[in-house]
């Protein structure tokens, strides 16, 4: 797709505008993940080693997530004082809400360890049959991404949760027999953020299932504060707040945040974050007021300026934003809902008013929308003022 196929109306002369990228084109070809600062996705390999740093280890340290601590910590101390596995639990959410961070917490909190294996990663049956008979007694199998398991996986799995042990198959044809062989006793720890996707048979073998939210701005403030603390960075109150705003209500976000203003605050300046100098990174990075960057706000100005704000198919904003679209539900999306920029409908995604409002602000030509901007569209659609269809009315 050609690099001038959004409008943008000029910005008035003479008036510069903070954001660099409000005076370039957007560039539609296949969004960078890798490069983005505000992604909720996982992180790369050497980033990764610094965001364990910073993860909690223990249920006392974690922020946020009240109810499910709450609740966790009663299953988990239950399990303690009975000797016995803590029941299997099943973590659900937008990515980077702390799934994986709270797996290793039940293992700490449980004195046991953790295998850490995921649903692409077990492709077949034997696969998952050597991991469960590896396991030592109480010990946590954590399954990132569990609503990719496949079938074969999942049926393997099934009496291993249920009964602590698996069906081997031994010999082939008429004279092929099943043999039972216990296991010890584990506790599963699912993830994912599609609990629509997962099987109810598996979904039932769950004795608790969690769901995580958002983290408002003071939890997330207070967690910037924690990881400031373990990077021994001084950081100004007002400055955490604005990290805290444009955190997308993730402590992976915040967390990444907080460490490129770092980055900027020791080579632009002494090295300590005042709130000018977290402001001049955002800036920097092209992360306005609301925590977008540029792959948000192209994905909204599709929306609006391609599909006249929808209603829009995934299939076809994926087409036209060169991503896939399981990328733009999982990763893109559930912020942009969170937010009240999207609405999802049975026709497809519509870009609200408020995002509309948001864009033109940030310069970007902002056409009528398609829809009927009344609330009650659709259901009078095609009705006159007589009551009658357009079709019965006399011409
Ligand atoms: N770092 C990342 N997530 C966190 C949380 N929930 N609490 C404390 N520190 C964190």
């Amino acid at each position: 797709m050609s690099s001038d196929a959004t409008d943008r109306s000029p910005l008035a002369e003479g008036t510069e505008h903070p954001f660099a990228s409000v005076a370039r084109l957007l560039d539609w070809g296949p969004m960078d993940e890798g490069a983005r600062i505000v992604t909720p996705a996982p992180l790369e390999v050497d980033e990764a080693t610094v965001e364990t740093s910073l993860r909690p280890r223990r249920l006392a340290e974690y922020i946020g997530q009240t109810q499910v601590k709450q609740n966790l910590s009663i299953l988990l101390a239950a399990a303690t004082q009975r000797h016995e596995a803590a029941d299997h639990v099943l973590l659900y959410g937008p990515p980077g809400l702390g799934k994986t961070t709270l797996a290793n917490i039940v293992a700490r909190e449980l004195g046991v360890n953790i295998h850490t294996t995921s649903g692409p990663a077990i492709e077949r049956a034997g696969d998952l049959a050597a991991i469960l008979t590896n396991l030592d007694e109480r010990d946590v199998l954590f399954i990132d991404e569990i609503h990719r398991l496949n079938h074969a996986v999942e049926e393997i799995l099934y009496p291993a949760m249920e009964d602590f042990a698996i069906d081997v198959m031994i010999g082939r044809g008429p004279s092929a027999r099943s043999l039972r062989l216990g296991l010890k006793s584990f506790t599963v720890v699912g993830a994912t953020t599609r609990a629509g996707r997962i099987s109810s048979p598996l979904r039932d073998r769950f004795g608790a299932v969690y769901r995580l939210d958002y983290y408002s701005p003071d939890e997330l403030a207070t967690i910037i504060e924690r990881s400031a603390g373990i990077l021994d960075v001084e950081i100004e109150p007002q400055a955490i707040r604005g990290l805290a705003r444009r955190g997308r209500g993730t402590p992976r976000v915040v967390n990444r945040l907080l460490r490129r203003v770092r980055d900027h605050a020791e080579v632009t300046g002494d090295g300590r974050i005042t709130a000018t100098q977290a402001e001049a990174a955002m800036t920097a990075m092209d992360i306005d007021d609301e925590g977008l960057d540029t792959t948000d706000r192209r994905l909204l100005a599709a929306i609006v300026q391609k599909f006249a704000s929808g209603p829009v198919g995934g299939a076809a904003l994926a087409a036209v934003i060169g991503e896939e679209v399981d990328t733009i539900e999982d990763v893109y999306e559930p912020f942009l809902l969170q937010l009240g920029f999207l609405d999802r409908t049975p026709q497809g995604r519509v870009a609200t008013e408020r995002a509309r409002d948001h864009l033109r602000g940030m310069g970007y030509e902002v056409p009528p929308p398609r829809r009927s901007e009344r609330s009650d569209a659709g259901l009078w659609d095609g009705i006159t003022t007589e009551g009658r269809t357009e079709s019965e009315t006399p011409a």
